[in-house]
């Protein structure tokens, strides 16, 4: 069951939002080479208390972090650790999300260290633009499968290809709430898009093939054939004249 949310919590939501966009501006500045993935998570939780609000990760079914920070191949669910130091060259995707007021904001977004090889910037940019793609089909009347084809078919056309074994979700009260969001999928087939619906829309994109694996970490997730990969994520809410994205500043 798809839960509406009143224009009262929309609100909230944004402020959640709001929080969540925050972190990234000032988290950005600090992912420079030589950063270990464990002081941004210190960053994360610093920011956390400065701005009474509480983790939306840390606890999660035995989630250890804040942050969810993958490097390179690794696609999500990288767990913050003062072995883990980013080099120039390499590729970042920081995943945040907190309470406030007891609703939930969710973003990610991929960074790149310094300068990085052409491959990395193309795949940025196209995880970037997919979920851009995503979003811009946001629309009461509209399907969720629009929304998976449209991210599908952006990913697709750069020559990238879309993960498979993880989505994104409907977001509230709970990290996760119905529905599913694929990001791949038919147009025309899903449940309608309701104003008053909150979606947390999250392409993962691998330069490589699509199939992924867990690390014995029991977190970590990588691509299989050890391509990079990169996460973008708005928290997203269908109003009556298309929508809005509650995850920015
Ligand atoms: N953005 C991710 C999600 O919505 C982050 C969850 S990480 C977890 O699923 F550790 F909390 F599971
Ligand atoms: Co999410």
């Amino acid at each position: 069951m798809i839960l509406v949310k009143s224009p009262r919590e929309i609100e909230v939501m944004r402020r959640a939002g709001a929080v969540v966009a925050r972190f990234f501006e000032e988290v950005r500045p600090l992912i420079l080479p030589g950063v270990s993935t464990w002081d941004l998570e210190v960053f994360a939780d610093r920011f956390i208390a400065r701005n009474g609000v509480r983790s939306a990760f840390k606890g999660y079914m035995g989630y250890p972090a804040h942050l969810c920070a993958s490097i390179n191949e690794e696609v999500v669910h990288g767990i913050p650790s003062k072995d883990r130091v980013v080099r120039e060259g390499d590729i970042l995707s920081i995943d945040f999300g907190i309470v406030r007021e007891g609703f939930y904001g969710d973003s990610a977004m991929t960074f790149p260290v310094g300068a990085v090889n052409v491959v990395s910037s193309r795949l940025l940019a196209a995880t970037e633009r997919s979920l851009a793609a995503g979003i811009s089909e946001v629309r009461p009347g509209n399907r969720l499968g629009d929304v998976s084809a449209a991210v599908q078919e952006a990913v697709e056309a750069e020559g990238f290809s879309v993960v498979r074994d993880f989505v994104g979700h409907g977001i509230g009260r709970s990290l996760h709430e119905d529905p599913q969001i694929p990001n791949f999928g038919k147009r025309g087939v899903g449940p309608k898009l309701m104003p008053g619906m909150i979606l947390a829309i999250e392409p993962m994109v691998n330069a490589g093939g699509w199939p992924v694996e867990v690390l014995a970490d029991g977190w970590t997730v990588v691509t299989r054939d050890r391509s990079r990969s990169a996460h973008f994520e708005h928290t997203v809410a269908v109003t009556e004249d298309g929508h809005r994205i509650l995850s920015l500043p």
